[in-house]
């Protein structure tokens, strides 16, 4: 790693470059609350959905198991775009061309959603519009970009191919989407936040749901939650992955990462717009002003949660590729997001199952920031009794989804194995003796497998290997200094504490002296 990127500081640019010097802070749930909408997971959908709801006289509870806004959406990239990389014509192939145009039409109207927000709510977030361009610097990946002009034609989104669309290298071809947009997704987060306790609602940090259980009597579900319980008609679960195992979709989404970096230079970066490369690796690429200075925001290097040897690399190979391509001359952040891609493409939302009370909303595929508001919108419109022109294309309880997902399975299945036997091969070379100051590693000791970390300064903190969500073996993110699992997307601290779902249960300590 290239020592300019070690001196980034290891945090989202958004957390630390709010327009609110200090969000507020919101309480713990303390005791029993009844709603009309019980809502778990602060992130922009269950924002979204909390202020939509709310706005309409409805009685909300928000909760969250950290800090609102600290989850995925904290840590995107902020674009809000309908041109989701190349899918418009993976959309029609798979699920028809009625479907896919219903998928664009819902993401173009969160785009317009997002905007009405920011005005009705004043949130100063830096809500630009600009174009969205998709580009690919070879000649064999041309045919996908023409296709995608194509299928985006079909679908009705305003696109064109263009020759030259403003980067300060050549590509072969590339894709422009008018109209689409950028902000700060913290702040518009806080707004949204804001809204909804003016509208009477209320939110809930550090409060981690446990259960939804049915009741014979007074409000359809209880949330129980390590704080209090919440007494509900809806349930809206927005946890990413939903927590409960109901609905199966561990089994239909794969859980992605990606890195970001945030670099900045003497001026200006010369970009008019947001841009994605076709092929591996990914760069995202967008500008960020804040505080008369401009940043360079280049995400990608993604892969599957918990695969891989050194991701603290991935930081690096960022930032080199910004700093030869652009006018940056220093990164100044550097943070890691993931996200679960459903096996079909769309995201499921709606009912977990026929006929419950229970909604959720999932897979958004690293573009959460349009299917985050889409979700909002649709699920709104279920509580309220509207029919939704969107249902069957999001539609959670879908089967032909299903149909994708043997090969996902298999891809699981065969990266299980591997992990299991990458792990077994890594058994019997370190031992708690022989870590390395500040990494981890699963260790084999007189009493099994245990997840090790030794820190800085050679202290040993170990937790069992095994993840609370499904058993699944953890795996050591050294960029991250997490517990990961492969399997469904958990992870957790050094100190087995959860720090992300589905898993509700923190890693046990153990003892390896
Ligand atoms: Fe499902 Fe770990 S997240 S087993």
């Amino acid at each position: 790693m290239t020592s300019s990127t070690a001196q980034a500081k290891h945090a989202s640019i958004w957390l630390e470059e709010a327009d609110t010097d200090k969000p507020k802070k919101y309480p713990r749930l303390d005791g029993e609350r009844e709603v009309d909408v019980a809502i778990v997971g602060a992130g922009i959908a269950g924002l979204s959905c909390g202020y939509l709801l709310s706005q309409q006289g409805l009685s909300v509870a928000v909760l969250d198991m950290g800090k609102i806004c600290n989850g995925v959406t904290g840590y995107t990239t902020g674009k809000v775009s309908s041109q989701h990389g190349l899918i418009y014509a993976d959309l029609i192939d798979k699920h028809g061309l009625e479907r896919a145009q219903n998928y664009a039409v819902a993401n173009e109207a969160a785009i317009t959603q997002i905007e009405a927000l920011v005005a009705e709510l004043k949130i100063d977030c830096g809500w630009e519009r600009l174009p969205a361009f998709v580009y690919t610097l070879t000649d064999a990946l041309m045919g996908k970009v023409e296709a995608e002009h194509n299928a985006a034609r079909k679908v009705g989104l305003p696109v064109s191919l263009a020759p030259n669309p403003g980067l300060p290298y050549e590509v072969r071809a590339a894709l422009r989407a008018d109209n689409q947009a950028q902000f700060q997704p913290f702040d518009y987060c806080l707004g949204l936040a804001r809204g909804i306790s003016a509208n009477g609602g209320e939110l809930f940090e550090d409060t981690r749901a446990l259960d939804v259980t049915a009741q014979k009597q007074g409000r359809r579900y209880e949330v129980k939650t390590d704080a209090g319980n919440v007494f509900a008609d809806w349930v809206i679960i927005c946890t990413q992955l939903p927590f409960r195992n109901q609905g199966g979709f561990f089994a239909k989404t794969i859980p992605v990462c990606s890195y970001a970096v945030a670099l900045s230079g003497d001026g200006s970066m010369d970009l008019d717009g947001m841009y994605i490369n076709v092929e591996e690796p990914t760069r995202s690429v967008r500008t960020f002003r804040h505080a008369d200075k401009e940043y360079l925001v280049v995400a990608g290097e993604g892969h599957r949660t918990g695969e891989g040897d050194d991701m603290a690399q991935h930081y690096a190979n960022l930032e080199q590729w910004a700093l030869e391509n652009f006018s940056a001359t220093q990164a100044d952040y550097r943070w890691w997001a993931q996200d679960y891609v459903s096996v079909d493409r769309v995201p499921f939302i709606g009912r977990e199952s026929s006929g419950e009370h229970i909604l959720v909303a999932t897979g958004f595929g690293k573009w959460g920031m349009t299917n985050g508001t889409v979700a909002a919108m649709m699920l709104t419109d279920i509580i309220r009794g509207i029919p939704n022109a969107w249902a069957q294309v999001f539609d959670a309880t879908r089967v032909n989804a299903l149909k994708d997902a043997p090969q996902m399975m298999k891809g699981g299945a065969k990266l299980a194995k591997h992990y299991v036997g990458d792990v077994f091969r890594k058994f019997g070379a370190p031992s708690v003796e022989t870590l390395e100051l500040g990494s981890g590693a699963l260790v084999k000791t007189a009493k099994g497998r245990r997840a090790v970390y030794k820190d800085e300064q050679g202290n040993i903190k170990a937790v069992s290997a095994r993840c609370t969500h499904m058993g699944c073996l953890v795996s050591f993110n050294d960029a991250e200094s997490t517990w990961d699992c492969s399997c469904h997307g958990s992870r957790f601290d050094v100190d087995g504490k959860v720090i992300h779902g589905p898993a509700i249960a923190d890693l046990e300590a153990e003892d390896v002296s």
